[in-house]
């Protein structure tokens, strides 16, 4: 039998035609398909190579109901995006092709584009999936099992792994740890950081290690996250004279009180633009005049949380649960988008002087790729 890497990648001819032939079930037409490769960090050890071979999908949906009609990003949106995904996966399974799973190198993402002639049909049924950090691995074991992260390691020197309940590597975020120290370069004086979806706690430790944070606060929904920031992480913290605490829960429900100089978003891609529509106003209140907030708003080859919150997809307003609210421009005057360490990065700020001296930083930085969204100014 064919593997799934022969198949697809020796005949691109025969995806697109399982492509166009699982779209037609959904009233949905193939616009274009784009390719890319990256370092498959979900997965510990990656399966061959080590590489991810990325196909983004831009798909053209006639029935603009599709992924509901409105209601709440997380509980109403997502799920029948993540239900389509599903399908696709099932579908080409069933054909002898795996894709999105620990064993393929093979992943295929849908970027769904609204038909602005369409029509408002039936919506799909819900698919969720409960998720959360379950278990850490040490440095040393990341390390050994992963070339991406002993690179991160090597350059951060504290990287804890975190992997969900369903087996996926969601940590160290290699893009808000890059970001995060870089950030913090730019004041005189060590900082104050708030970050929701603390996980393993390696934005802290990166940034007590180059001596650049003076308080760390953390939340996390996961009791494993928790606990290992208390008995691992904290103890670290306080040797570098860092004052530290993490609260668990829902990142909707953590009390934003506090002024601090960094904001990190860590939460979940599909969780971003509900808590900016929830939460955006309470977030900048405590930010200090110069604050920034970082948030990792996803894998390089699928840009479409990161569209929704950057406004960058005129598009999307199509959608009839689309909302504004959703835009961080609605909360930051300076908004601009970089790969850091082959992660999507939104930095954001309202402070001019802080915005400019960090894009001359990063600009300077040549492993800082700036993408697509232009500056406000
Ligand atoms: C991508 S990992 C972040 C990893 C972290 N930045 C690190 O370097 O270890 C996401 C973390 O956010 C937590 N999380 C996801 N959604 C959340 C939510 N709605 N509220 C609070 N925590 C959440 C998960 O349990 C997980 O530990």
């Amino acid at each position: 039998m064919k593997t799934d890497k022969l198949k697809i990648l020796n005949n691109r001819n025969l995806l697109t035609q399982k492509l166009r032939d699982f779209l037609c079930r959904y009233n949905a037409t193939l616009l274009g398909i784009q390719e890319s490769k990256r370092d498959n960090f979900e997965r510990l050890p990656a399966p061959g190579n080590g590489l991810l071979h990325c196909f983004t999908v831009s798909v053209l949906f006639h029935n603009i109901g599709i992924f509901g009609k409105e209601g709440d990003y997380l509980d109403e949106i997502y799920p029948r995006l993540a239900a389509l995904h599903m399908q696709l996966t099932n579908y080409l399974k069933k054909r002898d092709i795996e894709i999105n799973g620990p064993n393929t190198q093979i992943a295929i993402t849908i970027i769904p584009y609204a038909d602005p002639y369409g029509t408002l049909n039936k919506s799909m049924p819900l698919y969720i999936r409960e998720s959360r950090g379950q278990k850490v691995i040490t440095s040393e074991t990341l390390s050994k099992k992963s070339p991406y992260y002993a690179n991160l390691i090597q350059k951060y020197s504290a990287c804890s792994g975190v992997v969900t309940n369903n087996g996926t590597v969601v940590g160290p975020d290699g893009g808000l740890i890059g970001a995060a120290c870089k950030v913090a370069s730019t004041y005189p004086n060590k900082i104050r950081v708030l970050e929701l979806g603390s996980g393993g706690g390696s934005t802290a430790l990166a940034l007590a290690i180059q001596n650049k944070i003076q308080s760390y606060l953390g939340n996390d929904f996961s009791p494993e996250m928790i606990t290992h920031f208390q008995t691992e992480v904290a103890p670290q913290l306080t040797k570098y004279s860092v004052k530290s605490s993490v609260t668990f829960g829902s990142c909707f429900e953590f009390p934003l009180k506090n002024q601090v100089d960094l904001i990190s978003i860590g939460v979940y891609f599909q969780t971003q633009p509900s808590l900016f529509e929830k939460r955006g106003h309470e977030l900048v209140k405590c930010l200090d005049k110069s604050g920034v907030l970082i948030v990792q708003s996803g894998m390089l080859e699928d840009p479409f949380v990161t569209t929704l919150l950057s406004g960058s997809m005129t598009n999307n307003s199509i959608w009839p649960w689309y909302k504004k609210s959703y835009h961080l421009n609605n909360y930051f005057t300076y908004v601009s988008e970089y790969a850091i360490e082959q992660e999507t990065v939104l930095i954001t700020t309202n402070n001019l002087d802080k915005f400019q001296q960090i894009t001359k930083l990063f600009i300077e930085n040549n492993g800082f790729k700036k993408l697509s969204i232009a500056n406000k100014y």
